[in-house]
C-alpha cells in the first residue's frame, strides 16, 4: 500500500460530506488533490466550492467546479483539507503548502472540518514537522528572536522558507518561517500567544479550528476519528 493510494482512498471517503446542492469549503495539497479529483464525480450536483488557494482554485475550475470568493458566501456546511500532523484531539499542525492563512479562514467558515490524512500524519505530541508560521516580511527576525526565546515552555529555531532560491512570497504576498524543534503540548495555549505576535500573519497551528472528523489512510483501510 503506497502512501499515494492511501491518500486517494481518503479523498475519496471525504465524498460522503459533500452535500449536493451546497458549497463546499476546499484546502490544499497533494491529499486534497485526491479530493478534487473525485469531486469531479459530483460536478454537476454542488453549487460550487470556496478555495483556500490558487492552486487548489486552477484544479476546482479545470473539473468545472465554480469557485466563489469568501466574501460571496456564508456560512459553508463542511470544510476538507489535508494537514501535515494530527494528534488525538483534532488539532492540527498545517501550512506545509504555504496556504495556511486562507485555510483557516476558510475552515472558520465552516460547520465542520473534515481532515483527510494518512497514518503517517499522525502524531502524539505536535511539533516534530516544522511549524509553518506566515510573517509580514519586515517582522521575520523579530518572530525568529521569540521562537528561540521559547514560548509555552518549548523553543524553536525559525528559518526563511525559500523558493528558486529567494524567499517564498505566499497567495498574499507574505514570507513564511519554519519552526524546528518545538514541543507543542498545549495547542491552544500555543496558538493564542503566537497569534498576538507583532507582524504574525498566521500561525499553522490549527486549534481553534481543529478537525472534527478525521479519515485517516491506514493498511487496514480508512478509519474515521472524531
Ligand atoms: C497546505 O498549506 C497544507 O496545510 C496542507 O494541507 C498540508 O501540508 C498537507 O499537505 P499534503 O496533503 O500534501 O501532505
Amino acid at each position: 500500500m503506497t502512501q499515494d493510494e492511501l491518500k486517494t482512498w481518503v479523498g475519496q471517503a471525504a465524498l460522503r460530506y459533500v452535500v449536493p446542492g451546497e458549497i463546499v469549503g476546499v484546502g490544499t495539497g497533494s491529499t486534497v488533490n485526491k479530493f478534487i479529483d473525485a469531486l469531479a464525480g459530483m460536478a454537476g450536483q454542488i453549487q460550487g466550492a470556496v478555495s483556500s488557494s490558487e492552486a487548489s482554485t486552477a484544479r476546482l475550475r479545470a473539473i468545472g467546479i465554480p469557485v466563489f470568493d469568501a466574501n460571496e458566501v456564508g456560512e459553508l456546511g463542511v470544510y476538507v483539507d489535508g494537514a501535515d500532523e494530527i494528534d488525538g484531539r483534532g488539532y492540527m499542525v498545517k501550512g506545509g503548502g504555504a496556504a495556511l492563512t486562507r485555510e483557516k479562514i476558510v475552515a472558520a467558515q465552516a460547520r465542520q472540518f473534515v481532515c483527510i490524512a494518512d497514518e503517517s500524519k499522525r502524531v502524539q505530541t505536535l511539533g516534530a514537522f516544522p511549524l509553518p508560521v506566515e510573517v509580514i516580511p519586515m517582522a521575520a527576525q523579530a518572530v525568529a528572536r521569540r521562537f528561540a526565546a521559547g514560548v509555552q515552555g518549548t523553543r524553536g529555531e525559525a528559518t526563511l522558507r525559500l523558493k528558486d532560491g529567494a524567499p517564498l512570497v505566499t497567495d498574499n504576498g507574505q514570507h513564511i518561517l519554519d519552526v524546528r524543534g518545538l514541543q507543542i503540548t498545549d495547542p491552544l495555549a500555543f496558538e493564542r500567544e503566537v497569534n498576538q505576535w507583532p507582524g504574525v500573519v498566521t500561525v499553522g497551528v490549527f486549534a481553534n479550528q481543529r478537525a472534527h472528523v478525521c479519515l485517516l489512510g491506514t493498511a487496514q483501510g480508512v478509519q474515521t476519528l472524531t
